[in-house]
């Protein structure tokens, strides 16, 4: 079965309690449930991980081809918009990315305005909440190579 790697980025792990009018109501857990029922409607195996740190999501990402994943669904968080090395690890891993946020981070505060991950994802998915994960996941399923 084919392998996604699923990484949430820093303060993720807070989902439920943090700012919902921003985030909603649902917890982490309740999202990577969401995404367990989308993974086995596409018959894809899912390796869900959550990092506060900047050095272990460029780990992850950075190994996740050797880790014989084919594809990767991030919500980088505030690492999107500061994060060089994520950036450069996303260019480099070779594999399809989706960009995901709960949030629409246009309609936020000016430093949210510009994704670093964005020009290097295959794609982002914004604004819908919890469907962002359900779209981007949906849509990462489409873009990994049949063979
Ligand atoms: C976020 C948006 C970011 O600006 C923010 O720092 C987050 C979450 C989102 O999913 O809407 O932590 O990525």
């Amino acid at each position: 079965m084919k392998k996604i790697l699923v990484i949430h980025g820093p303060n993720l792990n807070l989902l439920g309690t943090r700012e919902p009018g921003i985030y909603g109501h649902l917890t982490l857990a309740a999202i990577n449930q969401k995404l367990k029922v989308v993974a086995k409607k596409h018959k894809v195996a899912l390796v869900i991980k959550q990092s506060n740190h900047e050095g272990q999501i460029v780990d992850l990402i950075g190994g996740a081809k050797k880790n014989r994943f084919c594809a990767i669904l991030i919500n980088p968080a505030a690492y999107t918009h500061t994060s060089v090395a994520i950036r450069d690890a996303v260019a480099a891993c070779g594999l399809a990315v989706v960009e995901v946020h709960l949030s629409n981070i246009y309609a936020r505060e000016s430093f949210r305005h510009k994704s670093l991950i964005s020009p290097v994802a295959s794609g982002t998915i914004l604004g819908f909440g919890a469907n962002s994960y359900v779209l981007g996941l949906a849509a990462l399923v489409d873009l990994i190579p049949s063979k």
